[in-house]
C-alpha cells in the first residue's frame, strides 16, 4: 500500500475577526510613514476626481452657459494645475503600495523561513512540503496584496462617496440626501448577494475537495475495488457528488449573474429620481444644468465602488484565510526544544544506551519501536540490517534526536540525552543520508558546511580521506566548481563522496550512514567504504546497509526487524547461527556471484 496521507488541512474561514486583523496591522506597524503616504496620497486622488466633476459643472454653467471666456479660461488653468497634482499621487500611492506590498512580505517570508528552521522533524512528518510551500510563496503574497491593493479598494471606495456626497451636498442638499438615501440599500442589496455567492462557491469547494479524495482513494484502492466488484457502487457515489456540486455551481453562477442587473437597476432609480427632482428644482431655479449632469455623474462615481464591494470583500476573505495559515505556521511551537536546564557539552564521545524506548511517529499510528534496549560501547561500529521498514532509520533518527523517544530514554554518556542542547547532540553527529543534500554553491562551500572556519587545507585533507578529492580533481574548476541547485549538476554518487567529506571535516563523535551506498555504482561504493572506514576509527558508529559487504567489518551487526533486534553479533557468529543474517547474506552473495558470472559470459561471448 501506499502511505497513508495524513495531513487534513484545518478550515480556514477567513472571516474577519479582530485578531488575524491586529496581527496583520502589526506587520505594517514597522512601515507607518509609508501607510500613511499611501493614504494621503489616495485621498487626494479620489478627491481631485469629485473636484473635477464639480468643476465640469462650473464650466458648464459659468464658462459656457454665460459665455465668460475668462471664467473659462481661469477654470481651465486650474483644471490643468490640477491633473499634474493628482498624476503626481498617483504615482506616489503606487510607488508606497508597491514598496509596502514588498517590505510585508519580505518580512512574512523571513519569519516562516526561521520558523520551519525551528520545527522539528514531526512536524514535516505531518505537514505535506506543497502545503509549506504554498505558506511561503503564495499565501505571503496574498497578504501582501491586501495591505496594498485590498486596503486601496476599500479607502478608495469610501474616499469616494464621502466626496461624491460632500460636492453633491455642496450643489443642491435636498437632492444630495435623496442620492445619499439610496447608498445603504444598494450596500444591504450588494452584502446579501455577496454573502449568497460566497457560501454556494465554499460549497463547491468542499464537495471538490470529497471528489479528490474520493478519486485518491479509488486510484490507490482500484485493486481491492476490482477484487470486491464495488465498480458500480463507487460510481453511484461519485455521481451524488458531482451532482451536488453541479448544483451548487450552478446557484452560485445563477445568483452571480443576477447581481449586476439588480445594481443597475437600483442605480437607473437614482438616476430617475435625480432627474425627475432635478428637473423641479431647475424650474424654481434651484439647480443649474451643470449641477443635473454632475449629480449623474456623482451617482455613478459612487455606485462603481458599491458594485465592486463583492469581489474587494471575496478578495479580503481569501487573503485573510491566507493570513491565518500564515499565522498558524508561525505559531505552531517546534517539540523538540532545548530543556530549560539542558546543558551545552562540546563532545558527545562516550558509551550510547536506548534504554526502553517506546517510539511511534503520528498519534494514530502504530509502535515502530516498543521497549527497546541498545548498549553501544565507545568506538563500537555498528551494523543494522533487515527488511525495509524494521525500524533501522528510525533509531538512527532518535539518536540525532530529529525526534525523540515517546517513552523510555537514550543515554549518551551517561546522561539522559535531553539535558543536552540540541546543538550539543547534532554538531557532533555526522551523518551521510541515502539521498545526499547539496546547497547550491562551490564543492568547497559545500564541504565546509562540516566546519565553518575550515582552511581550503582542511577541506582538501578531508576530501582525500572521503576518496573524494580524486573526481574533484579532474572537474574544470575543481574545489571551486558550482554543484547546481542541490546538487543537480552531479551524480549521486559523487553527492555522496561530497557529504562524506563533509563529514570526515567535522570530525564528529558519532558517525551514522543511512544506506549511503545504495545508489551508487561500485567503484563509488569502494571509495565511499574506504572514506567511511577512515571515518570510523576511533568514534562510535552506525551503518545502515542495503550491500552486505559493505559491514562485513563491523565490531557488531543486528537485525533489525518488527523493531526489535533479532539478531546480534559479529559477521561470523551470524553467519554460524545461520538464522536471519545468514539467509539475506547468502541471498545476495547468491545474486552477486550471478550478476558477475552474468557480465563475465557476456564479456565472453562478445569475444
Ligand atoms: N517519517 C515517518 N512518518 C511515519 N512513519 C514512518 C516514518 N518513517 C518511517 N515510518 C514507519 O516506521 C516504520 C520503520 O521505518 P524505518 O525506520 O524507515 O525502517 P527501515 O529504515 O528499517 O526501512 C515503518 O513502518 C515506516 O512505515
Ligand atoms: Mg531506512
Amino acid at each position: 500500500m501506499t502511505e497513508t496521507y495524513r495531513f487534513e488541512e484545518e478550515e480556514f474561514k477567513g472571516t474577519f475577526s479582530g485578531q488575524v486583523g491586529l496581527r496583520i496591522l502589526a506587520q505594517v506597524k514597522p512601515y507607518y510613514i509609508q501607510v500613511i503616504g499611501f493614504v494621503i496620497a489616495i485621498g487626494l486622488v479620489s478627491f481631485l476626481d469629485s473636484y473635477f466633476t464639480y468643476l465640469h459643472k462650473r464650466i458648464v454653467d459659468e464658462g459656457i452657459g454665460t459665455g465668460n471666456f475668462t471664467v473659462l479660461k481661469e477654470i481651465l488653468l486650474q483644471y490643468g494645475g490640477l491633473i499634474v497634482i493628482q498624476a503626481l499621487a498617483v504615482f506616489v500611492f503606487i510607488y508606497f503600495a508597491g514598496v509596502l506590498g514588498e517590505r510585508v512580505q519580505y518580512d512574512l517570508r523571513k519569519k516562516m523561513f526561521a520558523q520551519l528552521q525551528k520545527l522539528s522533524l514531526s512536524y514535516y512528518n505531518k505537514t505535506p512540503v506543497g502545503w509549506i510551500m504554498s505558506r511561503v510563496s503564495s499565501d505571503s503574497q496574498r497578504v501582501a496584496e491586501l495591505i496594498t491593493w485590498g486596503f486601496l479598494d476599500i479607502v478608495w471606495g469610501v474616499l469616494n462617496i464621502m466626496t461624491a456626497t460632500y460636492f453633491m451636498i455642496t450643489i443642491n442638499w435636498r437632492l444630495g440626501l435623496i442620492v445619499f438615501a439610496i447608498i445603504p440599500v444598494l450596500i444591504v442589496v450588494a452584502a446579501q448577494f455577496k454573502k449568497k455567492i460566497i457560501g454556494e462557491y465554499r460549497q463547491v469547494r468542499k464537495i471538490n475537495s470529497k471528489i479528490t479524495g474520493s478519486y485518491n482513494e479509488n486510484i490507490t484502492g482500484v485493486r481491492v475495488t476490482k477484487a470486491f466488484s464495488r465498480e458500480a457502487q463507487n460510481m453511484a457515489e461519485f455521481g451524488i457528488l458531482t451532482d451536488e456540486m453541479y448544483k451548487a455551481g450552478f446557484r452560485a453562477a445563477w445568483l452571480s449573474a443576477l447581481f449586476l442587473p439588480i445594481v443597475m437597476g437600483i442605480s437607473a432609480l437614482a438616476l430617475g429620481a435625480v432627474i425627475w427632482y432635478g428637473g423641479l428644482q431647475a424650474e424654481i431655479g434651484g439647480i443649474s444644468i451643470g449641477g443635473i449632469q454632475a449629480f449623474i455623474s456623482y451617482i455613478t462615481f459612487m455606485i462603481w465602488p458599491i458594485q465592486d464591494l463583492a469581489r474587494v470583500y471575496a478578495e479580503m476573505q481569501r487573503s485573510i484565510a491566507s493570513a491565518e495559515r500564515i499565522f498558524s505556521l508561525l505559531d505552531s511551537t517546534p517539540q523538540i526544544v532545548d530543556l530549560p536546564n539542558s546543558i551545552v557539552h562540546d563532545s558527545m564521545s562516550g558509551d550510547i544506551h536506548f534504554k526502553n524506548v517506546s517510539f511511534y511517529y503520528d498519534e494514530d499510528d502504530d509502535m515502530v519501536l516498543e521497549n527497546f534496549d541498545l548498549d553501544v560501547k565507545q568506538g563500537e561500529t555498528i551494523a543494522l540490517v533487515g527488511p525495509t521498514g524494521g525500524g533501522k532509520s528510525t533509531i538512527v533518527n532518535l539518536l540525532c534526536r530529529f525526534f525523540e523517544p515517546r517513552d523510555g530514554n537514550i543515554l549518551i554518556n551517561y546522561r539522559d540525552y535531553t539535558s543536552y542542547t540540541l546543538d550539543s547532540i547534532q554538531s557532533q553527529i555526522g551523518i551521510v543520508l541515502q539521498t545526499p543534500h547539496l546547497f547550491s554553491g562551490s564543492i568547497e562551500d559545500n564541504i565546509r558546511y562540516g566546519k565553518l572556519d575550515a582552511t581550503s587545507e582542511e577541506i582538501i585533507n578531508a576530501s582525500k580521506l572521503a576518496g573524494a578529492h580524486e573526481f574533484i580533481s579532474t572537474l574544470e574548476d575543481g574545489y571551486k566548481e558550482e554543484v547546481g541547485e542541490g546538487g543537480s549538476l552531479l551524480s549521486v554518487g559523487q553527492k555522496q563522496l561530497i557529504s562524506l567529506a563533509r563529514a570526515v571535516l567535522r570530525k564528529p563523535d558519532i558517525f551514522i550512514m543511512d544506506e549511503a551506498t545504495s545508489s551508487v555504482d561500485t567503484i563509488t561504493e569502494t571509495l565511499i567504504q574506504q572514506g567511511m572506514e577512515n571515518l570510523m576509527d576511533n568514534r562510535t558508529s552506525f551503518i545502515i546497509a542495503h550491500r552486505l559487504s559493505t559491514i562485513r567489518k563491523a565490531d557488531r551487526i543486528l537485525f533489525i526487524k518488527d523493531g526489535k533486534i533479532a539478531e546480534s553479533g559479529s559477521h561470523h557468529e551470524l553467519l554460524r547461527q545461520k538464522g536471519l543474517y545468514y539467509r539475506l547474506y547468502t541471498q545476495q552473495f547468491r545474486q552477486d556471484m550471478a550478476h558477475k558470472l552474468g557480465t563475465l559470459s557476456l564479456a565472453l561471448s562478445r569475444d
